[in-house]
């Protein structure tokens, strides 16, 4: 067992034992490396270096109290890399192959698992880049996929307490017609900004509006947004926001609780209306919001006035979480059992 201090963990880089590469060239995938660098070797004309050319992935192993370890749907990330590829022009991972670097990568690191009991999870970062060489604009030829592992706590620091988040105005995210539905880096280096200043202003995250009107929520920083009232769990949808696997999940959990879904945009005016809202995704999982702040007219929306987080928000963590530990039934088939 690594020397580490799980329950201090947070959403950060710990150094492990190995991770696994594999190089697409002249036509096809070569072989899985296990690699015990933490470097990579890349031409300097690297498509992902120059023109952003690389997409990648996040997604969890979790150690059960029987001592089993347990991949949370990790189908939808291998099938959501395939759309970033298809996206940018790079080429696809098969689902097999991103199926067994994964096995691999989380099998030679099991000392990096973080105990039952300790909140703590394994995040397992897959990673895609056109490792070719192009001046001009135009896909590489060749192509790296790595996965790496990290042992992770919360990716807020306030871990499921509520957390206050931003409303910008003046930074967009995604472009209507752009890649905010892909997990592209372009994207996250246009957060970078906005995400920066909401933290050095005292907020956990941005809150992003669409683009294009400016009147609806976008994404809540690396996260979905979701909205609690009259027994419905309201999420929107956009062709700018990531189709989140954990919003997804939240949503069946949501139906087996007795609401409503809703998918449909979501008007700044309308935040008023909601009794409880939420960021939700792999890094954060739930974090139940306090406060949103207009940044530009200084309009404030509050939840939680008690300081806690809502009653269906701490309904649907708990259940989630007890599904990706192996405390409750996976009814809907979400884990993979590494055996
Ligand atoms: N939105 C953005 C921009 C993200 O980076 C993430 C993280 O992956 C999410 C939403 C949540 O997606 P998921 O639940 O699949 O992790
Ligand atoms: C995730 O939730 O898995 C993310 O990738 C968010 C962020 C760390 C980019």
């Amino acid at each position: 067992m690594a020397n580490i201090d799980w329950k201090k963990l947070t959403f950060g880089y710990t150094k492990t034992n190995y991770n696994v590469r594999t190089y697409f060239r002249n036509g096809s995938w070569g072989s899985l490396e296990l690699s015990s660098e933490e470097t990579i070797n890349i031409h300097m004309a690297a498509t992902a270096l120059h023109y952003g050319q690389e997409a990648f992935e996040g997604l969890k192993a979790f150690m059960g109290k029987d001592g089993k370890v347990r991949i949370f749907r990790w189908e939808e990330n291998a099938k959501r890399l395939i759309r970033s590829a298809e996206g940018i022009l790079m080429e696809a991972v098969p689902e097999e192959l991103f199926k067994k670097a994964m096995i691999k990568v989380v099998k030679h690191n099991l000392d990096f698992i973080p105990p039952y009991g300790t909140g703590s999870s394994l995040y397992i970062r897959p990673l895609l880049i056109g490792s070719g060489p192009q001046v001009g604009v135009k896909p590489a030829s060749e192509f790296l996929f790595i996965i790496f592992v990290t042992p992770v706590g919360p990716y807020f620091k306030e871990g499921f307490n509520p957390v206050d988040v931003q409303i910008v105005r003046d930074y967009d995210r995604a472009a209507p017609k752009g890649t905010g539905h892909l997990k592209v880096g372009g994207n996250y280096a246009a957060s970078m900004r906005a995400g920066v200043r909401a933290h050095d202003e005292g907020f956990a995250s941005s809150l992003f509006l669409d683009a294009k009107t400016k009147t609806f929520i976008d994404e809540a920083g690396p996260a979905n947004f979701f909205g609690i009232k009259d027994g419905k769990y309201i999420t929107p949808e956009s062709h700018t926001i990531l189709p989140s696997i954990t919003n997804m999940s939240l949503q069946s959990l949501a139906m087996d609780m007795g609401l409503k879904v809703e998918k449909r945009p979501i008007a700044v005016d309308e935040l008023e209306s909601f009794t409880e809202t939420g960021a939700c995704g792999t890094a954060a999982v739930i974090s139940p919001i306090k406060k949103i702040y207009d940044r530009e007219n200084g309009k404030t929306y509050e939840y939680c006035k008690d300081g806690k987080a809502g009653p269906i928000c701490t309904k649907l963590y708990k259940t989630l979480q007890d599904i990706q530990y192996g405390d409750a039934e996976d009814k809907y088939g979400w884990i993979t059992f590494i055996e």
